[in-house]
């Protein structure tokens, strides 16, 4: 595919226009993988965010008032363009992301099916009736949309976590401004013009790019907007809590995980090392939901170890679209300079590198951010890694021997976001998914994520659910009539 058939959009999307920053500047967007620059785009600040957020008020009145059925079949318009465009959208992503073609064919996919299921569960926002204390009185209970809604959005899913949260705040009937992360601003323009193709009205979904402190600093302050839904780190996330509190503006907050993997004694092991993989090198290792620290059972440590650090070693690191390739750059120098320290401070620390550990030269034409796939042996509660999440495609091991240990070990985290473990004992599969302090758990899983199930996580790791029936919540409010029947 050539940058022409990428159809790359560099402006920003305010009201139906397409539109630049009033003073002309722009950022640059690099391809991990190359260190290449792909595009330049709008840089906008707070007087453009503050168009964007008058053009989706405007806009909110007729979009509220609409039918169920008329946003869900223009939504899913949106979502058939999108599965239309898979591959020039795999293309865009792989581009600014990095991450392999197949993964990202797999992530447009994914997003498309967030905006189906919520064009469906629009239809779905059932009132109530409550009986009253007096007989004559009628208590009725309206859900209604919130009105403006903002959504900042991260880069390891530039697609995919725009839609989870613009599928059911549009649904509902909320109007949307999107700001998507600074490295990874091409897919979410790419979402605006088949918003438009699909007939969404203008200003019912804005998209603006630029310094995201600038832009959330409007976005904040602004009285129009009454909801944020923000995915990214829990440094961050506090910070937009602090700012959220001065207007009481309604959040939602998916932030870091650190999340355990547990294989007991009964596991299946080839199935507990295929979900291993699945959770750990899903983007290189750069989502939330990665299993970060394996807890593995004294007796099958040495097999699970040496068939993880097997299959790790057999993938295939590259560039995206090289044929074959399984995992990709990692976003940035920061990214690898993390992983790096990660690795050494555990090494300094007692243990021991089974595969992988060093960053990899992949010659003329790449960039410096590929890191080898990796297993350590032995981490321990004092190291970083055992403390902090990666965001990198290392899998830390660790030995226990008894249920309560584990479960201690695994809990001992300010994260709760998701958590895995494998058994096959249904009793213990019970126990332990209802002991795990977390707001997702992969029961011989590792894999969990669905448009169908409340994605979030508790603790630290923030608030509210994406997905299934409960996403409808946070971007509804619920109203009570008292209703005197005189
Ligand atoms: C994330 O990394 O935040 C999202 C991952 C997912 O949807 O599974």
């Amino acid at each position: 595919m050539n940058a022409s058939d990428l159809r790359i959009q560099s402006r920003n999307l305010i009201g139906g226009q397409w539109v630049s920053a009033a003073d002309g500047g722009t950022f640059e967007v690099i391809d991990p993988a190359t260190d290449r620059r792909i595009a330049q785009v709008a840089d906008c600040g707070a007087s453009e965010t503050r168009q964007a957020i008058d053009a989706a008020a405007g806009a909110y009145l007729d979009w509220s008032r609409r039918t169920a059925e008329d946003r869900g079949t223009i939504l899913r318009r949106m979502a058939d363009l999108m599965m239309r465009d898979q591959q020039r959208l795999a293309h865009l992503m792989t581009l600014e992301q990095g991450k392999p073609l197949s993964e990202a064919r797999g992530e447009t996919a994914y997003a498309a099916s967030f905006i189906y299921w919520a064009a469906e569960e629009g239809k779905r926002l059932y009132g109530e009736t409550i009986p009253a204390s007096s007989s004559d009185k009628r208590i009725l209970i309206l859900r209604q949309p919130i009105g403006v809604v903002a959504a900042i959005t991260p880069w390891n899913f530039p697609s995919a976590m725009i839609t989870r949260k613009l599928g059911p705040a549009l649904a509902c009937g909320n109007t949307c401004i999107i700001k998507p992360a600074e490295q990874t601003p091409l897919s979410a323009l790419a979402l605006g013009e088949l918003a438009i193709e699909a007939g969404l009205p203008a200003g019912v979904f804005n998209i603006i790019t630029g310094d995201s402190s600038t832009i959330a600093g409007e976005l904040f302050t602004n009285s129009l907007v009454r909801k944020v839904s923000f995915t990214g780190s829990t440094e961050v996330g506090k910070i937009l809590m602090k700012q959220a509190a001065d207007h009481v503006v309604r959040l939602s907050l998916e932030l870091g995980g650190h999340a355990p993997f547990i294989v007991f004694d009964d596991a299946d092991i080839d199935a507990a090392v295929a979900g291993a993989m699945a959770s750990k090198l899903r983007n290189s290792g750069q989502t939330c939901v990665c299993a970060n620290r394996f807890f593995v059972h004294e007796a099958v440590y040495d097999a699970f170890a040496s068939r993880l650090a097997a299959a790790m070693q057999s993938l295939k690191v590259g560039r995206g679209f090289d044929e074959g390739v399984q995992v990709g750059p990692l976003i940035d120098d920061n990214a690898i300079a993390k992983v790096e320290q990660h690795v050494s401070d555990a090494l300094s620390r007692g243990a021991r590198v089974r595969t992988g550990g060093k960053l990899l030269d992949l010659g003329e034409g790449c960039s410096k951010r590929f890191y080898a796939p990796t297993v350590v042996d032995g981490f321990t509660p004092e190291m970083k890694i055992s403390g902090e999440e990666t965001f990198g495609p290392v899998a830390p091991l660790r030995r226990f021997s008894s249920d309560d240990d584990v479960i201690a070990m695994a809990n001992d985290s300010p994260y709760g976001l998701a958590a895995y473990f494998y058994t096959r004992d249904a009793s213990r599969l019970m126990r332990v998914a209802e002991a795990l302090e977390y707001g997702i758990v992969g029961a011989n899983d590792g894999l969990p994520s669905t448009p169908q199930a409340p994605f979030g996580g508790v603790k630290q790791s923030g608030f509210g659910r994406e997905g299934g029936r409960h996403v409808m919540h946070e971007y509804t409010n619920i109203k009570y009539v008292s209703w005197g029947l005189g």
